[in-house]
């Protein structure tokens, strides 16, 4: 498979969670690199049972159950809003929203999907169904289906329900988004958008 993502579009990928770019002997940033600090982060008791535990359905709904609105998790989305953490990316420190590696993962992904171009893809584990309707308004011709345990399933169902496609996702996507009239129609949306081409 051949995958290509150049270094500019990594970093396009990435810009906008950026707060600040930073020296290592920064003193922000060999605070926020002290054990301590680090420590704290990490709830202890979520650290151990995910250590020492198979995940069970309850852990799961514990780490992940939390119920936000389709909105909430939307606007949650903005990489330039919010709390930012010490990132290292090759030899470069950055403090910067957690949200930028969220978005070169999905750029990854997408071109890893460009690459194979499937019928059908699932995602297990689909959260709120995000990355699922970037997708789906990305590559038309393939079906995408999401598996969530927890009830962030609602959310994920309010968010499909949309009348028109959200823009914060239009936003957030690394790359443009093609299909913003297609994304949400039925199964045979796929034998439609290949009879048009
Ligand atoms: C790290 S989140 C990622 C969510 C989403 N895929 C994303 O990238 O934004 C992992 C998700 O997997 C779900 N999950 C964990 N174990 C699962 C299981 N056995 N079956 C279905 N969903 C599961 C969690 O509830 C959580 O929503």
């Amino acid at each position: 498979m051949d995958i290509r993502i150049t270094d500019a579009e990594l970093e396009s990928a990435f810009a906008p969670a950026i707060r600040q770019e930073v020296t290592v002997d920064n003193p922000d940033w060999v605070k926020a690199n002290t054990p301590a600090e680090k420590k704290s982060r990490l709830s202890p008791l979520k650290a151990l049972r995910n250590y020492f535990s198979p995940r069970s359905e309850s852990a799961v709904e514990d780490i992940y159950g939390e119920r936000w609105s389709s909105q909430d998790a939307l606007a949650r989305l903005d990489p330039s809003q919010g709390k930012s953490i010490p990132l290292v990316w090759r030899n470069r420190q950055f403090f910067a929203h957690g949200k930028g590696t969220k978005r070169v993962q999905l750029l990854y992904l997408m071109r890893i999907i460009e690459a194979l171009m499937p019928n059908r893809v699932l995602e297990i584990g689909s959260g709120m169904g995000q990355n699922l309707m970037m997708l789906a308004a990305l590559f038309p011709e393939t079906r995408f289906t999401g598996i969530e345990l927890t009830q962030q399933y609602e959310a994920a169902l309010a968010l499909k329900a949309h009348p028109e496609f959200p823009p914060e996702l239009v936003r957030f996507s690394p790359l443009p988004l093609r299909d913003l009239a297609n994304w949400n129609q039925d199964p045979r949306r796929r034998e439609r958008v290949a009879e048009r081409q």
